[in-house]
C-alpha cells in the first residue's frame, strides 16, 4: 500500500507533526508541504492530511486540497492553538475532517497543540478589549504559555502512534 503525508503550515507546527507521522509509516513515505507537492495523489492508497486550524476549521489551501481527497484512505490531523481535549479542537478537527469529498470517512483524525505566531497574538491584544476572550487576560495568556512548548516530544510520539493505529485500522478492514 502506497502512503503520503501532506501538510499545510505557517509556523512549522503541522511539519514537525507530519513528519513525525511520515517517520512511522513505510521507509520512503513521502512527506510533502502542499504548496511544493509534485506527486499525483491518485497514485496513492493512503493521503495522510493535515492542516493548521484558522478560524475554527481548516486554513484555506488545506481546505481545497480536502475537498478533492477521493483516496481509497484518508486520515486527518491538525493544530491548534488550544488544548486538544478542549471542544474547540475537537470542532475545529471535525470541521476540517467535513471538508472530505461527500460520504468520505476519514480511516482516523488527530489533533495536537501548536504554539501561536508571537505577532499574532500581539496583533489580538492590541485588536480586542482585555474581557474579550482574544485580548490580554490572564486566560488568554496561560493559554498561549501552555501553547508555547507545543508540537512537544509527546505531541510528536502520540502523532507517529496515530499513523500505526490508521494502518492498522486499513488492515483489518481488508
Ligand atoms: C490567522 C490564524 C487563525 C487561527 N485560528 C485559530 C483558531 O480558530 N483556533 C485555534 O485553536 N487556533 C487558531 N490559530 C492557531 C494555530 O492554528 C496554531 O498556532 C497552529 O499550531 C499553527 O500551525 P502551523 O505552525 O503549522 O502554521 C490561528 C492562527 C492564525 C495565524
Amino acid at each position: 500500500m502506497k502512503s503520503i503525508v501532506l501538510y499545510s503550515t505557517r509556523t512549522g507546527n503541522a511539519k514537525m507533526v507530519a513528519e513525525a507521522i511520515a517517520s512511522a509509516l513505510p521507509e520512503g513515505t513521502p512527506c510533502r508541504n502542499i504548496r511544493e507537492m509534485n506527486e499525483s495523489l491518485s497514485d496513492y492508497d493512503c493521503v495522510f492530511m493535515g492542516f493548521w486550524v484558522d478560524k475554527g476549521t481548516a486554513d484555506d489551501a488545506s481546505r481545497k486540497v480536502l475537498e478533492n481527497l477521493h483516496n481509497r484512505h484518508v486520515a486527518v490531523f491538525a493544530t491548534a492553538g488550544v488544548n486538544p481535549a478542549s471542544s474547540h479542537a475537537q470542532d475545529c478537527l471535525k470541521n476540517g475532517a467535513s471538508l472530505l469529498p461527500e460520504g468520505k470517512k476519514p480511516a482516523g483524525t488527530f489533533i495536537c497543540q501548536g504554539k501561536v505566531d508571537p505577532q499574532l497574538i500581539e496583533a489580538m491584544y492590541k485588536r480586542f478589549p482585555a474581557d474579550n476572550p482574544h485580548g490580554r487576560n490572564p486566560e488568554s495568556e496561560a493559554r498561549h504559555k501552555e501553547a508555547s512548548t507545543h508540537p512537544d516530544a509527546a505531541d510528536l510520539e502520540n502523532a507517529a502512534a496515530f499513523a500505526r493505529n490508521v494502518m492498522n485500522f486499513i488492515q483489518a478492514e481488508k
